[in-house]
């Protein structure tokens, strides 16, 4: 018998006694239900008792009489009965455990899996516990979102058997420990979004010679010249995420390139600046995703890019418009996703999509703000995986394909603010956002407009005609729909089914009709903009109904009749305005019912179109709209507007609980007794305008209350007696002296008149209170509709990495930054034209703004102030 069949039978031997132990074990464990062992049961017990809240109950297994091995998150070793693996992450939860670390855990000297990841659990002061370093067994480390704070330990550096250690989104700050280098079994290492965290030399990395895996984002990186140098002498590494490292170049050349099984190279957000092609990863051909989001490369793509064969994903987005995309891409079979938003100087989209048609697994195409001109092609069609396209504000013209209905995979589209023409094709049936408003489309929206799984829809400032289909009630998931500033005609389709609508907005169109009865079945309005049609008849009392509306816009419409007193069941209304119609009667007396106007509810709601910062597309949504319509537009605006219509009687002293108001505007009617007596405590008014009425009696001295005033207007009423003076008072005559124009019976300081003769009125100035536009309500206009925006960009990100809250939330700020910069540059060229008209109205001239001439930003842009 040679010695390696010696060996064979010895092991063959060992196994069977090993077989009969273990099977005699489990025998015994199921007669007599033998629990664990008892020290390590008494060790987890005195972990649990160091957890002070559980509010889900987790651990709620773990009791005293069962078996540990049988407990949540633990796992014995089926050989030694001895627990190996403790997992009590609690992701996904929301409920984090929150308590200290026991130190009981050393007793568990068999514990090869810990997970605590996503807990508020501590050692003593919120340091990371010494005792942790002497678990010398672990191979698996997951302390990841637990808030330790502290120096980044050293004691991790004594694990040698560590294979994953994930220290990922602790609040460890200061420089990376060298001695991690220790940890010469590490495949995956996770220090990534630490607190405030910086390495200067990385070539402890060299040590780690198994990693596959490292993610070293937001951690300084200012000074390391070398790091590709030092990756390079791991050949084992497949993924490298740097984002946010303030790397300060990718400009080497390696001569001998190890990486060959590089797949994922991350470099999102470290300002390069430099030209692309001196990169020194262009020759890894094994390369699936790369990212290079904010690098701020330049100048042409090499043409090594077309030889990344394997690329799956591609995001160059937000580098600063100064990228040339001529590389032949015929090879890139592999491209599922490619985003290239703001960062081209130019190109042409018809190129592109040629250059692209190997790729027929592509998914996400994304090349929105690149002064892209060309046509959309037909052979569009051929993506048929083709998910998310984003082409937004670029030149981009002529038809949209015919073809579009028939890419089944379409969910969203954003074609916004390009040249397009023509009529709106059918859309696929999987479609769920389409966002093409600021094109010239025109035509009317196809008669079999069948989109089943639609949610948002804005095509507003178009030139789309007609009526809208009936079909579109087809659309019960629809929750956003914008057709404003287009030239649609006629009534609105009843469509009894939208119970998801949260926003309708169709202003400036020539719509018609009663009060839109399909209204009363759209149970979650939340913004509702009728404005600039041709509306007719009263109110509707059910409007009271329609409890979850912020903001009603039915100005500039042709209603006529009381205003309900059912409107002041609206409770979370924050801006009405029925301005420029023909409502008549009195101001519903119980407008303290507005409860959203009131600072009482800004309290406890935390405001306005608050939305949660959590993870639901629908808060982004609404923060678009309210994005879109200005940081000073209606969102910020807590505001009544009810001017240029024939209200009779007297303001409501209920008004003056509205103390968060801002915006109040009761001008051009026929309103008559006193302004109320304390109206000084609207503390939050900022913009007040009560002319052109009947009202008479003083001036209530406790309007020098209001502090934040900028705007005021008591013009042509029948106001006597002294003008109250304050220091806020006086610098709005100085800005506006024509606000107490037309009261005959005013006098004193600053009016000319002198009070105790109590004369009568010369009245003085000019008449240009009549030309002063009714600008105040159409502070939004001219804000023009902002372009909109990736969310769903962000949603696949968030789907790409198991835990992205605090980078999603830095990028959607940093978006909103891009949005805000957007608006106010004003991008949009001239495309709302407004002509001023005069025309004769019931209670007095009024100014009416028609059809088409210059820019609507001119014209209104003072309003928004
Ligand atoms: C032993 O455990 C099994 C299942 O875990 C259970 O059905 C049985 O009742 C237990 N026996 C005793 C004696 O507790
Ligand atoms: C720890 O638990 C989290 C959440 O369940 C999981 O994502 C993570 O992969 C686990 N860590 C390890 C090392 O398995
Ligand atoms: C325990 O945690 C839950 C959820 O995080 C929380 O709602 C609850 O108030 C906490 N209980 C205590 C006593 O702190
Ligand atoms: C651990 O790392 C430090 C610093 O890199 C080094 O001085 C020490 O020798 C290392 N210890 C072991 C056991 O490798
Ligand atoms: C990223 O690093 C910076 C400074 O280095 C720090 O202020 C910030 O908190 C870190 N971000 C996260 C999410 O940890
Ligand atoms: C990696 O490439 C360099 C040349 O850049 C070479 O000197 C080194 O030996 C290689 N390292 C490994 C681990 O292959
Ligand atoms: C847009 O592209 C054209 C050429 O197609 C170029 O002349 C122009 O300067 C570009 N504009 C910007 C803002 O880069
Ligand atoms: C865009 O490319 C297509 C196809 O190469 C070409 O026919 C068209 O003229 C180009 N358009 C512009 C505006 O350069
Ligand atoms: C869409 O596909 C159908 C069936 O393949 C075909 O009959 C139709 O012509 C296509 N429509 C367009 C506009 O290409
Ligand atoms: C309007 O309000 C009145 C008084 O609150 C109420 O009786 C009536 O039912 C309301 N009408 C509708 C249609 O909700
Ligand atoms: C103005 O008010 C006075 C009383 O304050 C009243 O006598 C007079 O008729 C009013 N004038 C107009 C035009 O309403």
């Amino acid at each position: 018998m040679d010695r390696s069949s010696a060996k064979v039978v010895l092991l063959i031997g060992a196994s069977f006694s090993f077989f009969l132990i273990t099977s005699a074990r489990q025998q015994l464990q199921s007669t007599f239900n033998i629990s664990c062992t008892p020290s390590e049961r008494d060790a987890l017990l005195s972990f649990k008792q160091g957890i002070i809240n559980d509010s889900l109950g987790l651990l709620s297994s773990w009791r005293l009489s069962q078996d540990c091995c049988s407990w949540t998150g633990i796992t014995c070793s089926s050989k030694t009965g001895r627990v190996v693996k403790l997992d009590v992450s609690s992701f996904l939860t929301d409920a984090p455990m929150v308590g200290q670390i026991s130190p009981s855990l050393l007793s568990l000297d068999y514990l090869e899996y810990l997970n605590l990841s996503t807990n508020f659990l501590a050692g003593p002061n919120g340091s990371v516990p010494e005792f942790l370093g002497s678990m010398s067994n672990l191979i698996h480390l997951d302390l990841s979102y637990v808030p330790f704070s502290g120096r980044v330990p050293t004691v991790f550096s004594n694990l040698s058997k560590l294979e994953y250690l994930d220290l990922s989104f602790t609040s460890f700050s200061g420089r990376v420990p060298p001695q991690l280098g220790n940890l010469t079994n590490l495949r995956y290492l996770d220090i990534s979004w630490m607190h405030n965290a910086y390495s200067t030399d990385v070539s402890w990395l060299r040590s780690l010679v198994l990693l596959e895996y490292i993610d070293m984002s937001n951690i300084t990186l200012s000074k390391i010249l070398d790091l590709p140098v030092v990756v390079n002498d791991i050949p084992t590494l497949k993924h490298i995420k740097l984002l946010n490292c303030s790397l300060p170049s990718a400009n080497q050349s390696i001569i001998h390139l190890n990486l060959t099984e590089l797949e994922e190279l991350d470099l999102w957000d470290n300002y390069f600046g430099h030209p692309i092609a001196s990169c020194w990863f262009w020759k890894i051909t094994s390369i699936k995703s790369l990212r290079l989001y904010g690098t701020y490369l330049s100048g042409p793509f090499p043409k090594a890019l077309g030889e990344m064969v394997s690329l799956q994903h591609l995001d160059f987005s937000y580098n600063g418009n100064a990228a040339i995309m001529t590389v032949d891409l015929k090879k890139l079979c592999e491209l599922e996703s490619i985003y290239l938003d703001k960062s081209l100087s130019s190109g042409n989209i018809t190129d592109l999509i040629e250059k692209l048609q190997c790729s027929s697994k592509l998914n996400c195409l994304s090349s929105s703000s690149n002064n892209m001109t060309g046509t959309l092609p037909n052979s569009m069609e051929l993506f048929t995986r083709l998910n998310y396209i984003d082409l937004t504000n670029n030149s981009i013209s002529g038809l949209i394909p015919q073809g579009f209905v028939n890419m089944t995979s379409l969910e969203v589209v954003q074609l916004s603010s390009n040249q397009l023409r023509g009529q709106l094709p059918l859309l696929p049936r999987s479609l769920k956002v389409l966002h093409a408003q600021m094109n010239f489309l025109s035509g009317n929206l196809p008669a079999k407009f069948r989109a089943p799984n639609l949610v948002n829809l804005i095509i507003s400032s178009n030139y789309i005609t007609g009526q809208v289909p009936q079909t579109i009630c087809e659309s019960e998931n629809i929750k956003l729909l914008d057709l404003s500033n287009n030239l649609f005609e006629g009534e609105l389709p009843h469509c009894s089914r939208l119970r998801n609508l949260h926003f309708l907005l169709l202003s400036n169109n020539s719509f018609s009709g009663k009060f839109p009865p399909c209204l009363q079945s759209f149970s979650s309005l939340v913004f509702l903009d009728l404005s600039w049609n041709k509306f007719y008849g009263s109110l509707p009392k059910w409007i009271g109904n329609l409890v979850t509306l912020r903001i009603l816009h039915l100005s500039h419409n042709m209603f006529n009749g009381d205003i309900p007193v059912n409107i002041t069941d609206l409770t979370e209304l924050q801006y009405l305005s029925l301005a420029d119609n023909n409502l008549s009667g009195l101001i519903p007396l119980s407008l303290s019912h507005f409860n959203e106007m009131t600072l009482k509810a800004a309290g406890d709601s935390n405001s306005a179109l608050a939305f949660d910062e959590s993870l639901d597309i629908f808060s982004l949504e609404m923060k678009h709209e309210i994005l879109k319509y200005g940081s000073h537009g209606v969102v910020d605006m807590i505001g009544i507007d009810l001017s240029l219509n024939c209200l009779t009687g007297e303001i409501p002293g209920e008004i003056v609980s509205l103390n968060r108001l801002s915006n109040l505007n009761l001008s051009w009617n026929g309103l008559s007794g006193k302004i109320p007596d304390n109206i000084g405590s609207m503390k939050s008014m900022e913009s007040l305008d009560l002319s052109r009425n009947n009202l008479s009696g003083i001036i209530p001295s406790s309007l020098s209350d209001l502090t934040y005033i900028s705007d005021l207007d008591l013009s042509y009423n029948n106001l006597t007696g002294t003008v109250p003076s304050g220091r806020q008072l006086d610098t709005l005559y100085v800005e506006n002296p024509t606000m107490y124009n037309g009261n005959t019976g005013l006098c004193g300081h600053p009016l000319q008149n002198i009070c105790p003769n109590n004369n009568s009125a010369h009245e003085q100035g000019d008449h240009r209170g009549q030309e002063k536009d009714s600008s105040s309500m159409l502070f939004y206009y001219g804000l023009g509709s902002g372009f909109v925006v990736g969310y769903w960009l962000v949603f696949c990100a968030l789907l790409f990495k198991k835990l992205w809250r605090i980078p999603y939330f830095r990028l959607v700020d940093k978006m909103y930054d891009e949005w805000n910069r957007k608006e106010a540059k004003g991008c949009r060229k001239g495309r709302f034209k407004y002509e001023v008209m005069w025309e004769t109205h019931c209670c007095s001239v009024k100014s009416h703004a028609l059809g088409d001439s210059g820019e609507a930003k001119e014209l209104f842009g003072e309003a928004g102030k």
